[in-house]
């Protein structure tokens, strides 16, 4: 079967389209579960309205948003390999391969999550589910190297940068919410005594 020219570059503008489209409904989705896990310290009747607002959301976002951006990015992603299988012979894509493996399989624990958090059997803290919001991001950062530098993925001390940000970041994003926790436990007594 021959492709026109140009079958190439509109895979490849959808299949970034999908990309965007699936990280952020895995970033929301996450968030939304640690709101969801947070809910159970509210008293019951507030805690009941909000949890079943968060299980709304978190279906709706997976089945209009998440899913939906897996598959669009996942079939361009085998159009363009269709197109131009040499790809499959370069070993920047064996390492994307590796880890859009991982990504998927992250897919699925969070949708076992969601279940979870439905039937209210869901172990995770909300700091361990901040925690593990922080992998798409490290898969997000190497695949889009990968993509660009292809066979000459820089090891560099530009690479160790760009490592050393995200981490700071991730935990920085941890500490925050750590020092919000702290402030919410500090009893409203002494503030409004101004003690
Ligand atoms: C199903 C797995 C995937 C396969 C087989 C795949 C394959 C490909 C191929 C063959 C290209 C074209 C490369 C080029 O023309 O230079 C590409 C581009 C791209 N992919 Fe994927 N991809 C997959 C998943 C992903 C994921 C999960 C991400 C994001 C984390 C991603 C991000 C990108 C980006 C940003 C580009 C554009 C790169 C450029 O134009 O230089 N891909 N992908």
């Amino acid at each position: 079967m021959t492709m026109p020219p140009e079958a190439y570059l509109w895979f490849k503008a959808l299949h970034i389209v999908g990309v965007v489209v699936w990280f952020a409904g895995l970033f929301y989705l996450v968030r939304l579960f640690i709101y969801h896990v947070e809910a159970a310290e509210m008293d019951p009747p507030v805690k009941q309205a909000f949890e079943e607002q968060y299980m709304l959301m978190e279906r709706r976002l997976v089945n209009i948003i998440t899913t939906p951006g897996m598959v669009l990015a996942v079939s361009m992603a085998v159009g363009l390999l269709i197109a131009q299988p040499s790809w499959l012979y370069q070993s920047w894509m064996h390492a994307k391969l590796a880890l859009v493996a991982a990504l998927l399989a992250y897919h699925a624990f969070c949708y076992r999550l969601m279940g979870q958090l439905r039937r209210g059997e869901c172990k995770w803290s909300g700091r361990q589910l901040r925690a593990l919001n922080e992998l798409p991001t490290l898969i997000l950062v190497l695949v889009v190297m990968l993509v660009v530098f292809k066979n000459q993925f820089p090891t560099g001390a530009a690479t160790w940068l760009i490592v050393g940000l995200v981490l700071f970041m991730a935990i920085s994003i941890q500490l925050y919410a750590r020092w919000r926790r702290l402030q919410k436990q500090t009893p409203i007594k002494n503030i409004s005594h101004g003690e």
